[in-house]
């Protein structure tokens, strides 16, 4: 059975760039991006990880970790970095595992058998600091990922953790956002007091209560 929504993010031990790690103590209490390339030495992939290194300030300010992985060995990820800093002027400052025995990658379901047999798709796992999977993705090798999209998102999964509101579509930092239907008008009042619009009486907009970041 595949991993869903809300299970919690299998553990495991893997060598990485920055050392061996247990990825539960790794994650040290935040969230984490965990995401899987299909092959080092290729393009698309040279030009995601380098833009998650660019985004990586953004990503600590979230508390959010992030971790890359694909089945290639350890030393060609570190040989391919210097590669990412010549081409896209972006070090690698996050760990990429070197998941040679596809044991994580199975654990995760990053293999996707009739796309391709022996690497991984372009798969994303956001795992919020309980360690519950709070949101998947799968891209395949042709498609690059948009890493800004990733952030949006991770700020939607922290605003409605904290607050009993849900994000509307192309929902931004900042915008309106809709009290969640579970919550009665009386509940709601006592969360939101200033009041919000009612456009119907399932559609209850208010502005984004503040979580600050
Ligand atoms: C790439 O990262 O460019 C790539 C990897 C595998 C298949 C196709 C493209």
């Amino acid at each position: 059975m595949s991993l869903q929504l809300g299970d919690s993010a299998p553990d495991f031990h893997a060598e990485t760039t920055a050392g061996r790690i247990r990825f539960y103590d790794w994650m040290n209490g935040d969230w984490a991006v965990l995401f899987s390339h299909p092959k080092d030495f290729t393009p698309v992939c040279t030009t995601e990880l380098a833009e998650v290194a660019r985004l990586k300030s953004r990503f600590d300010r979230r508390n959010v970790k992030v971790i890359g992985l694909s089945v290639d060995p350890l030393d060609a990820h570190k040989r391919w970095a210097s590669d990412i800093k010549e081409t896209q002027g972006y070090s690698l400052n996050f760990p990429l595992i070197a998941d040679e025995d596809l044991r994580v990658a199975t654990l995760y379901g990053m293999i996707h058998p009739n796309a391709a047999a022996a690497e991984t798709v372009r798969a994303v796992f956001v795992i919020g600091a309980d360690k519950r999977v709070k949101l998947m993705m799968t891209y395949p090798a042709t498609t690059g990922r948009n890493f800004e999209e990733i952030l949006r998102v991770i700020d939607s999964l922290q605003l409605t953790e904290d607050f009993d509101v849900a994000t509307p579509v192309n929902w931004s930092y900042g915008d309106d956002v809709i009290i969640i239907p579970a919550l009665t008008d009386k509940q709601a009042r006592e969360q939101f007091p200033a009041g919000w619009d009612n456009v119907r009486p399932y559609m209850r907009v208010i502005h984004q209560p503040s979580r600050g970041h």
